[in-house]
């Protein structure tokens, strides 16, 4: 092709992660990038690693991988990277059927392997989620570890969804008797939170829940890749009341919540409110209420640890008062002599005499403070494990659909200081039965806060001899899906018998389905070695019709707004143009046109709406190379004219 004509193709694949880290760092350091020739004589872009070193200063010790360092280390942490390479080439196909309020909703429940499903996010959502609050399989040794294999992660998922391995046995959980235990837990988290991570907004945080079994080696993963200052805080949640049946030697009644921001200084965890201490004392200023004492107790809280915090400040009867300790020996107070002063003046102090005619003195508080920051211990009286399993039972009709649900209101909880804005997004890509969806919509209800919900879940096959496989459902995600069809059905029940307008008008009780599948569109394959005439005929012959024939309109639709980066739950109108229909996303910003028969009048009449991005199908122009050009051209200069960036896509 010649350099100067556009690249019309469209790729048909995720973000390629790396692709988008080289530009962050070319946005930092600009001046480290140059061009060289390859050992094939072409010229390509490099990064000059001795300019970055001299840019980076005092920080330029570069590690040589030769010495010892600290960090994690595991077998297979080299081919995780890969896998977060590789980009995907799959689809999230829609599922109408399976769906509630589907062109209206912004919730999404996609069912697939949540690997697969995150790369596919990765150009739509990037930097757009607002909290992730994940549950992962604990690796107890009960529970089946998805089995991740870099060069063909779909196949594998294809495999999976059929339910059975290469060798056409059932998957199987990972035990704890089988070598490679961790690591192979390790393997499966490591590209997901990778990828999740990209996925928040810079102001974004993410909740992990975990018990004593990966404690401590989700901790060091997560310091890898959110970094260690970003470390929030590790939250203990009381999930059993009572006590303990187990033959353990002390009664395991909690488990852990980790919090990593995207970045710390951008995060927002709201303050959780508390109600507010009475301000129960008056003076001649009005109510107030008792603060912490000004006498300083504890360590280096004698005169002679801290001789300048001694002085006197001017007591009742305008005396000198000095700090005495409850011993009766000199102390010290806790703010130095102006700051001291200044309250005093502002009558901001209450004096207590003692018997022995010394005094404690307290701050005054005059003002409300309802506002305090979450404690490490909060997460206590949010429900147990019990309580979670209750609540699915009750929803269910009594049947145990689900071992171990977490309780609405711990993640309810959560959710009131990590996603507490309007327009937030909350992604749980182990979602298990949705009880972090179910959360999303009661808190939004009670807080009439706007937040959406994306739910990612494997279709695990349930056991047949289980109570939810016998009440009719097959897989996980089916129990997801109809939990959170019950769960806003509750809802809108409550609504219509109280007449109850509490979150109503804005509350999005819908969701829509998405399915991860092959691709719609079969790929051309370049060959890498010789290749006869027979075969370069039949790859040729793929290429003419690469549209999969059973794929629906809107699948391929799907397929290409999310390739284009575009939401699933981006608005989608029918237009009419030139009599040929086509899809208008987001108000004409993407225009799609699935048409075989392309004209010139189309092309121009699409144009003219100046659409940020155009795709249409290859197929559509018949071999028509003539009006393809003319299309290109056609698009140049209304973009010129315009000054505006117009995409034309051809796939
Ligand atoms: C501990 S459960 C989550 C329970 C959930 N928090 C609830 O309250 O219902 C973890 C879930 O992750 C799912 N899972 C495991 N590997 C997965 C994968 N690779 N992709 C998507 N889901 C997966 C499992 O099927 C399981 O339902």
């Amino acid at each position: 092709m010649n350099e100067k004509e556009p690249n019309i193709e469209m790729t048909g694949e995720s973000l390629d992660v790396s692709v988008q880290r080289k530009q962050e760092l070319k946005q930092l350091f600009p001046g480290v990038f140059t061009e060289t020739k390859n050992e094939k004589g072409e010229v390509v872009e490099t990064i000059d690693f001795e300019k970055l070193k001299a840019e980076l200063g005092s920080f330029s010790d570069v590690y040589d991988g030769k010495r010892e360092r600290y960090g994690m280390e595991w077998p297979g942490k080299r081919d995780c990277m890969k896998l977060i390479q590789q980009p995907s080439r799959a689809t999230l196909k829609p599922c109408r059927e399976e769906s509630v309020d589907f062109d209206s909703t912004e919730n999404l429940f996609i069912e697939g392997d949540n690997l697969e499903v995150l790369k596919l996010l990765q150009k739509s959502y990037y930097g757009k989620v607002k909290m992730i609050y994940i549950d992962p399989p604990y690796n107890t040794g009960k529970e089946f570890i998805y089995p991740d294999k870099y060069s063909e992660s779909l196949e594998t998922y294809m495999a999976y969804a059929g339910l059975v391995d290469d060798e056409g046995k059932k998957f199987a959980t990972n035990t704890a008797t089988e070598g490679r235990f961790h690591t192979k837990w390790l393997n499966m988290m490591y590209p997901r939170l990778y990828l999740a991570r990209n996925l928040l907004r810079e102001d974004g945080v993410v909740f992990i829940s975990i018990d004593d079994s990966e404690r401590e080696n989700i901790q060091k993963l997560l310091d890898e890749i959110f970094g260690e200052l970003n470390f929030v805080g590790s939250f203990i949640w009381q999930s059993k009341k009572g006590g303990g049946s187990d033959n353990t030697r002390v009664v395991t009644d909690h488990e852990y919540v980790l919090c990593f921001a995207k970045d710390i200084d951008h995060m927002i965890l709201s303050r959780i409110e508390i109600a507010p201490e009475p301000l129960d004392r008056e003076d001649d200023q009005g109510a107030y209420r008792r603060g912490r004492e000004l006498n300083k107790w504890g360590a280096n809280s004698r005169r002679e640890d801290r001789p300048t915090m001694y002085f006197p400040i001017s007591g009742p009867d305008g005396e000198d008062v000095y700090p005495i300790r409850n011993d009766g020996a000199e102390g010290c107070w806790r703010w130095g002599k102006k700051k001291m002063d200044e309250v005093v003046a502002l009558g901001n102090v209450e004096f207590s005499k003692r018997d022995d005619g010394t005094y404690i003195v307290y701050e005054k508080v005059r003002t409300f403070e309802p506002r305090v920051k979450p404690h490490r211990t909060w997460l206590k009286d949010v429900g147990t494990t019990a309580d979670g399993s209750k609540t699915v039972k009750e929803l269910f009709d009594e049947v145990k659909v689900f071992d171990f649900p977490k309780p609405i209101e711990l993640l309810e909880k959560i959710i009131s200081i990590g996603a507490s804005q309007n327009e937030s997004i909350v992604l749980d890509f182990f979602s298990g039965s949705c009880s972090t969806a179910h959360a999303v919509i009661n808190a939004s209800r009670a807080d009439s806060v706007k937040r959406n919900h994306i739910m990612i879940q494997l279709p695990e096959l349930c056991d047949n001899e289980s109570e939810s496989y016998k009440a009719g459902y097959k897989t996980i995600a089916d129990i997801g899906k109809e939990r959170i069809r019950r769960a806003a059905q509750k809802i809108r029940d409550q609504q219509n018998s109280q007449l109850d307008l509490v979150g109503k008008g804005d509350l999005d009780l819908g969701f829509k389905v998405l399915k991860l599948d092959k691709s719609n569109f079969k790929q051309w394959q370049t060959p890498s070695t010789e290749i006869n005439a027979e075969q370069l005929g039949e790859q040729l012959e793929l290429h003419t019709d690469h549209v999969d024939p059973y794929a629906t309109q809107e699948e391929i639709l799907y397929e290409l707004l999310l390739k284009a980066g575009f939401v699933p739950t981006s608005k989608v109108d029918t237009l009419e143009l030139a009599g040929k229909s086509v899809f208008s996303i987001d108000e004409g910003a993407l225009l799609i046109c699935l048409e075989d028969e392309l004209t010139a009048e189309l092309i121009d009449a699409v144009a003219e709406l100046e659409p940020m991005q155009f795709i249409c199908l290859d197929k559509g122009f018949n071999g028509n190379d003539q009006l393809k050009a003319n299309a290109v051209q056609t698009f140049k200069s209304r973009a010129q004219n315009a000054e505006a960036e117009m995409v034309f896509k051809v796939v």
